[in-house]
């Protein structure tokens, strides 16, 4: 059986599935029922000066029937009191010395760090995160990604923590910058034992057509939000590798940023992070999902015969290049299966309209579709086919498009060489 456990910049937890900071970490009762589900950690709600929330608070947009495909919230951090919150941390502790309770802090001067950071440690927290990312309210106080927007504030508040943290310190970073790994080294250089991202991102849902308020409305008005759940966890997933592969880079990452299944929480790892957290999800489907979560991981690394996360962490990273590295010679071809194909021509239009314009129908009047007795059945010319994907991603029906590998026997060359004068391509075969 697989051994889900982890160490991660010396926080243990039964496994790499926490929670984090966000309404379901707000009070101990919900983190205790989620330790009850198996949850590993949880990054508490960020503890600050206690402040005011506003009523509406989230907004949402659905996709395809799909709801809550992205989630937009102008939520700030705890609005109960620290002496409450800091009760049930140390309940919390108590109760669950096996899981990794993690206390996410954000605060103003030195002092209130100090103070802060040791009442943490006192009631019991395994770790801190430092939250340097809430894109709205916070930011405009100079707190959250105010701070995770300048490096060297970043650095400097780092500082300011490591001198009194006597447990691991993890720096959540904000997606809201041009470089991630900008930030990321400036919390290293702080002194920080990890890092987490990511955070969420400056954004704007929708605007009410009839009352020309933006969402969600405060009494007529909004403002800008923060963007998470499934829709992010590209943006997340790149943030995370590009991080992990920085030569100088050498922190744990808890990956953030999208994770509803096991297999999200999988490629995070396999980019390079050892830890994930989950929020959206948790929102939408409550605590029980990581029973999915752990099993499925279980099984899947059972599976391909890794033992630990440790064997796959950052596994994928060594397949992931520079364009410039890529093989140009490399060449995959669209193939349609006539006997699974339901004859919709959702590829034809695809190619047509959004691509090289090499699906041919029969009986268009450009012979070039063979009569195969499947009249509807579109046909890919492939020596005219770019490989660029789009009618499989189109196509309606699971695996009636494969892209096909076609041998040219060529040997790989790649753009760097090719401009190097180290290799030659062949002409390259453009659409007249
Ligand atoms: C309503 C809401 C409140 C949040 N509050 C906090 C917070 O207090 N501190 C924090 O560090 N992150 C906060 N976050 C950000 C999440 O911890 C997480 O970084 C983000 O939602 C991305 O993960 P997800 O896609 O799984 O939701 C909040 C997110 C949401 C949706
Ligand atoms: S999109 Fe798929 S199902 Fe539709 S015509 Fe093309 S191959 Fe057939
Ligand atoms: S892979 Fe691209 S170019 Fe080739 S048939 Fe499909 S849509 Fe057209």
């Amino acid at each position: 059986m697989a051994d889900l456990s982890i160490n991660f910049a010396g926080i243990e937890a039964p496994n790499p599935f926490w929670l984090a900071s966000a309404p379901p970490t707000n009070t101990g009762e919900q983190i205790m029922r989620a330790y009850e589900h198996g949850w590993g950690g949880a990054v508490w709600k960020t503890l600050g000066t206690p402040i005011r929330n506003v009523s509406a608070r989230f907004a949402a947009n659905d996709f395809a029937g799909q709801r809550m495909m992205g989630l937009n919230n102008i939520e700030l951090i705890t609005d109960r009191p620290l002496d409450v919150n800091y009760a049930e941390i140390r309940e919390v502790t108590r109760k669950y010395p096996d899981r990794a309770t993690i206390v996410s802090l954000m605060f103003e001067t030195e002092d209130e760090w100090k103070e802060n950071i040791e009442r943490s440690i006192e009631n019991g927290a395994k770790g801190l995160e430092l939250n340097f990312g809430c894109p709205h309210g916070m930011c405009e106080r100079g707190m959250g990604s105010a701070v995770g927007q300048e490096p060297m504030v970043l650095e400097r508040i780092t500082n300011w923590v490591m001198r009194y943290a006597s447990v691991p310190v993890i720096v959540k970073l904000t997606p809201n910058i041009t470089d991630i790994t900008v930030p990321g080294l400036a919390a290293q250089h702080g002194g920080a034992n990890a890092v987490s991202l990511i955070n969420t991102i400056k954004s704007v849902m929708a605007v009410d057509l009839d009352t020309m308020v933006p969402v969600p409305n405060v009494g007529g008005a909004s403002t800008n939000g923060g963007y998470c759940g499934p829709a992010v966890k590209p943006i997340a997933l790149n943030m995370v590798g590009q991080l992990a592969r920085h030569r100088d880079f050498s922190l744990p990452i808890s990956g953030i940023g999208g994770i509803s299944t096991w297999k999200d929480a999988a490629e995070f790892i396999a980019l390079g992070a050892t830890s994930v957290q989950v929020c959206t999800a948790v929102m939408h489907h409550g605590y029980r999902i990581v029973e999915d979560m752990t099993d499925g991981l279980s099984r899947w690394m059972d599976d391909k015969g890794y033992r630990t996360i440790q064997d796959f962490a950052g596994r994928a990273s060594r397949h992931f290049v520079n364009w410039e590295d890529l093989d140009m010679n490399f060449k995959v071809v669209a193939a349609i299966d006539p006997a699974k194909c339901i004859g919709c021509q959702l590829c034809y239009v695809a190619c047509k309209d959004g691509s090289h314009h090499c699906i041919y129908l029969p009986g268009d009047g450009t012979g070039k579709a063979p009569d195969t007795g499947f009249d509807r059945v579109p046909y890919v010319a492939h020596d005219e086919c770019t490989g660029c994907n789009l009618c499989s991603l189109v196509c309606p029906v699971e695996n009636c498009i494969s892209m096909v590998e076609v041998d040219r026997g060529l040997s790989p060359v790649t753009w760097k060489q090719f401009t190097a004068g180290e290799a030659t391509l062949p002409a390259y075969a453009y659409k007249h």
